[in-house]
């Protein structure tokens, strides 16, 4: 049943390229040009009206909602917020009928989510929920449902839902700006055009495993861990941070590396790993300088960067390149070596990696 893996994580963690590729299945049009969302019931006019997105999840979703918040707020200019479902079912939530909500749960049936969803609706709010089980209680309680197609997820680190639910903000972020005019149709049909092409960009970061299991001997024996990264790395540090200390009991912190002088450079010590996310070209030299703080304090920097930004080699000790992409979907590429990095710490810690402790795959009680 683990087909030939010797944990359901890993075997989740190649499927996703079949996962994406299923996800994308039937929703761009034949030219490339459009977003085709025949799940979305509301009217182009009720898409004209939206005034503010909230995004509600928890874990591993919440993580993908700020991805989402990054993407939407750039293709469509629509505000967004991204709230952990826990916190905003309980504090009288801004919501009302100009508000569109986008609830995000693999499994459908986490309480803190229900219960979010339900208090947005009860406030006159549209719920859009983006989910993995068929009928499972979101879908059936939601206004419009984009199911991703990632197929059951056993292991309790959730991975192909992650790069699933990635691909349908995607798809609703484009959908949205489609709609509202926010984005040229030639700039709609290169994202396109690159997301169709993300799948086998995914398969090439998985052929080339080798690397980050070599890091993971290297760094197993860690206590503590920092993520950094700018924009949307930030979003993906938070995320490859949760998976690490999820399933190897690492310390982790994930921090925005502008934020590093406020604070955080004082927990920088000598041989302390630091895996810095540096896809972003807009980003890229504000990266450079952070990596260089956080090696004057003694680090061990391993850097994660497209193909071809080889400048970083010169700063960090170690690199590990993603294939070039759009930079705006650089998360769903960028957040496979930190899957892997996770699950191979995991190994040699000699974890219990598909169930760790104290956690369970779904959170039914609040
Ligand atoms: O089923 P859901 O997407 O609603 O689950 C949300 C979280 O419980 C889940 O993502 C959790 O954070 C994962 N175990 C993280 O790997």
């Amino acid at each position: 049943e683990k087909g030939g893996y010797d944990h359901f994580m890993l075997k989740e963690i190649h499927e996703q390229p079949r996962a994406i590729r299923d996800t994308l299945k039937g929703r761009i049009s034949h030219a490339g040009d459009k977003v085709i969302l025949d799940e979305i019931k509301m009217t182009t006019k009720e898409i004209q009206n939206i005034k503010r997105i909230v995004i509600t999840a928890c874990g591993t979703a919440y993580h993908a909602g700020l991805v989402g918040k990054y993407i939407i707020e750039q293709l469509v200019r629509i505000p967004v917020e991204v709230d952990i479902a826990s916190e905003f079912r309980y504090r009288d939530p801004l919501i009302d009928e100009e508000t569109l909500v986008v609830v995000v749960s693999q499994s459908g049936e986490t309480a803190d989510t229900l219960a979010a969803l339900r208090e947005a609706r009860r406030r006159g709010a549209r719920v859009v929920a983006i989910t993995n089980v068929i009928a499972s209680s979101v879908a059936r309680e939601a206004d419009d449902i984009i199911y991703t197609w990632a197929g059951p997820e056993i292991s309790v680190a959730s991975t192909k839902a992650y790069t699933t639910q990635l691909v349908a903000i995607y798809l609703l972020a484009l959908y949205l700006a489609q709609e509202r005019n926010t984005l040229a149709a030639g700039n709609i049909k290169e994202i396109l055009n690159e997301l169709k092409a993300i799948y086998s960009k995914a398969q090439e970061v998985l052929d080339g495993e080798q690397p980050i299991k070599d890091f993971a001997e290297k760094y197993c024996k860690h206590e503590d861990a920092f993520f950094i990264g700018r924009g949307l790395d930030y979003a993906v540090a938070l995320e490859g941070s949760l998976k690490l200390k999820e399933i190897s009991y690492i310390h982790a912190e994930a921090y925005a590396a502008g934020e590093l002088k406020h604070g955080t450079l004082a927990l920088i010590v000598e041989n302390i790993p630091v895996i810095a996310l540096a896809t972003q070209q807009s980003l890229f030299e504000k990266m450079v300088s952070n990596i260089k703080e956080v090696k004057a304090r003694d680090a061990s920097v391993i850097a994660l960067a497209m193909e071809g930004h080889t400048e970083v080699e010169k700063v960090a000790d170690q690199v590990i390149y993603i294939p070039k992409t759009h930079q705006v979907l650089a998360p769903i590429i960028t957040v496979i070596p930190l899957q892997l990095l996770a699950y191979y710490i995991s190994v040699y810690r000699g974890c219990d990696v598909d169930k760790p402790r104290n956690l369970a795959k779904s959170v039914t009680v609040e």
